[in-house]
């Protein structure tokens, strides 16, 4: 399908850069740094998002898929592709033709990918996931033996690196949880992975890398903060309790539309479906393209802002499949097609994921992910 340029995202190239050598400037350059680009790159464009990220100095890309590995491959992306997600046992085969490394963390996909390796004749890298307490993917200890026995005696399998994932780092300022996560990890790598010098450990999300240097190991994996979000109020909170001066994210995505209709509006007159907005004054009203299928969710309705030549005009009405309304009765001088900002900045105003994500009650995350593939990705 031809994307569309009624709505679209540009991504700042050098913000990316930026929020990559903040990173980079934490974690020191000896560590490997994984970009997580999984999602469609948290809703920025995957391909676009990984060419910028190429500039920057990475090691490593972090995807959910095959699909999204094999995309990257596709886009002659040549680093090496960590797929953090399933992969199904009729896939492994797809991953293993792409050089997409996966992660493992259990006997049946370890006994295929040794079968493969025979047929391939190739030696299969993969990264074992620890379960230290998420209890989502991962191999718990005390199945560990019979795994690594099985990879041992495998000569087509070569552990790689050995994983786990937090599961209260970012959401808190009480960090004991992921203290007893990183303790089990320890103790798991300690008691089987000691004797192995080469091994790739890796542990650290965004909230980590900003607070605790203990989780880097020989990689980190950076998602929300290569894109200049804050993994939430909590974590900024946390690094400024232990330091002042904390390192500064700048926000990639601005997601951006166009007018396509302005009228007025009488006083008393319902605005859009369900008549849950009714005129207190004679009002202009701008028709903005754009809409929940685009990922400008519902749950706006009536309570979020856009910015038009530099102000905030509120949202009236619901939001529709493809359009939302937006009243600029006190915007002065707005034409037809005047540019619209969704998400970010125009001049002194700004829209954050944080402020739209609190209005929908969810996280900066999910904003920015469910931003539309199929809208265009410009890079500025
Ligand atoms: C396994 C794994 N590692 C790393 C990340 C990156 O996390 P963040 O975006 O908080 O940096 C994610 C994101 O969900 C993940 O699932």
């Amino acid at each position: 399908m031809r994307k569309s340029h009624l709505n679209w995202v540009e991504l700042s190239r050098n913000n990316l850069l930026h929020n990559i050598s903040t990173i980079r400037n934490l974690i020191g350059v000896k560590r490997k740094l994984m970009a997580v680009v999984k999602s469609n790159a948290y809703g920025h464009g995957i391909i676009e998002t990984a060419n910028i990220c190429l500039k920057g100095d990475i090691d490593w890309f972090g995807v959910n898929s095959v699909e999204e590995g094999i995309l990257l491959r596709e886009n002659n992306i040549t680093l090496p592709i960590l797929i953090l997600g399933y992969v199904a046992l009729h896939d492994l085969e797809n991953a293993a033709h792409h050089n997409l490394q996966m992660t493992v963390y259990n006997i049946q996909t370890t006994r295929k990918l040794d079968e493969l390796g025979k047929i391939l004749k190739k030696e299969i890298p993969i990264h074992i996931k620890i379960e230290t307490g998420t209890n989502r993917q991962g191999i718990h200890g005390k199945h560990l033996f019979k795994l690594l026995d099985f990879i041992n005696r495998s000569s087509s399998i070569k552990l790689e690196g050995i994983s786990m994932h937090f599961a209260n780092i970012e959401d808190t300022t009480d960090h004991s949880y992921a203290q007893v996560q990183l303790d089990t990890f320890r103790k798991i790598d300690k008691e089987f992975f000691a004797n192995r010098s080469t091994l790739i450990r890796h542990a650290a999300c965004t909230a980590a890398i900003l607070l605790f240097k203990e989780t880097y190991f020989e990689m980190v994996r950076g998602g929300i903060g290569i894109y200049g979000l804050w993994p939430s109020k909590q974590t900024k909170l946390s690094c400024s309790m232990k330091d002042e001066n904390i390192p500064e994210l700048k926000p990639v995505l601005t997601w951006k539309t166009k007018i396509a209709q302005i009228k007025i509006v009488p006083d008393g007159s319902y605005i859009s479906y369900g008549c849950t907005y009714r005129t207190t004054r004679d009002s202009k009203i701008a028709v903005l393209p754009v809409g929940y299928y685009d990922g400008y969710v519902r749950a706006f309705s009536n309570i979020s802002h856009v910015l038009i030549k530099g102000k905030r005009a509120p949202i009236r009405g619901r939001v529709c499949m493809n359009i939302i309304l937006a009243d600029v009765t006190d915007i002065k001088n707005v034409q037809l097609e005047d540019e619209v900002v969704l998400l970010g900045k125009q001049r002194d105003e700004e829209i954050t994921a944080d402020y739209l994500a609190n209005l929908a009650g969810t996280i900066n995350y999910e904003i920015v992910t469910n931003i539309n593939p199929s809208l265009e990705r410009k890079i500025v």
